[in-house]
């Protein structure tokens, strides 16, 4: 299908990309807009309606893969739209498919106030887990903002959120954390699974061996992504969708 690009999505890719980290893509993977043209066997999808999701590249018109569209739920502005799709589905694929969520469960937010942090927020909550959040401390008002209490809020840039989030759930730690960080960040996430756990890896910088984490670490299943693709994508999206 052709998109006429109303907003485009700007991810920590993005920047990456601009400051010459990595020269293998273009910016812009995700926007919304107006279906200009479809292919005759392509269905669900005519010239004019307001459609979001997942694609390459950022200019007035974009191609895009049907399969990674959806449409722009009613009163969501294309700016609201364009926003969605990368961090919401990363957190979704993350919490759901990944870490396997349940209600009440405890789960650690490492960079809660970024993109993919605030999905994975909202996700969590909705689905009633009990949420811990690091973030920067300029950004803790942000985390209040989003309803959490001062025990459950720490400073991503130290890794005294071990010691505070034992205390706090008094030494049982987490259920799943989701991570972003490095080094002994890790280290310390992965001690704040001391009854075993899900550990999410988001990030690059620092992918670990998952036979290894578990022999350190008895009983925490270590599981580092790429962004999901194709039929698992679109599954999402719709799983997303419905759920709203
Ligand atoms: N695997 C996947 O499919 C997938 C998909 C999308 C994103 N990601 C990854 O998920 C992470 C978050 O992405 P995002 O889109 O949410 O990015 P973002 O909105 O830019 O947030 C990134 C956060 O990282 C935190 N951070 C911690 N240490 C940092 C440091 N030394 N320098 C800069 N920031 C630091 C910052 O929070 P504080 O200032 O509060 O510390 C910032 O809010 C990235 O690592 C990204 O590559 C993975």
């Amino acid at each position: 299908m052709r998109l006429g690009l109303r907003s485009s999505g700007v991810n920590f890719r993005d920047f990456l990309i601009a400051l010459g980290d990595s020269a293998d893509y273009d910016v812009g993977l995700e926007g919304s807009g107006v279906v200009l043209e479809a292919a005759d066997d392509v269905h669900g999808f005519a010239p004019g309606d307001r459609v979001m999701g997942q694609f390459s590249g950022a200019g007035p018109v974009v191609v895009v893969d049907h399969r990674r569209i959806a449409r722009v739920p009613s009163g969501w502005t294309y700016a609201q739209a364009a926003t969605v799709p990368a961090v919401f589905l990363t957190a979704y694929y993350a919490l759901a498919h990944v870490a396997r969520v349940n209600a009440g469960e405890r789960v650690l937010v490492h960079a809660a106030a970024g993109g993919v942090g605030m999905a994975a927020v909202q996700l969590a909550k909705h689905w009633g887990l009990d949420v811990y959040a690091t973030a920067s401390p300029g950004k803790w008002d942000t985390l209040r903002s989003l309803g959490f209490e001062d025990d459950h809020i720490a400073n991503s840039r130290t890794v005294e959120f071990e010691q505070k989030f034992s205390a706090t759930t008094g030494g049982a730690g987490m259920d799943v954390v989701l991570d972003c960080l490095k080094e002994e960040f890790v280290d310390a996430s992965l001690r704040l699974l001391p009854r075993g756990g899900r550990f999410i890896e988001l990030g690059k910088a620092d992918i670990r061996d998952p036979g290894e984490v578990a022999a350190r670490h008895p009983g925490v299943y270590y599981h580092a992504f790429d962004p999901p693709r194709r039929r698992r994508l679109r599954n999402s999206i719709a799983r997303y969708l419905a759920s709203l």
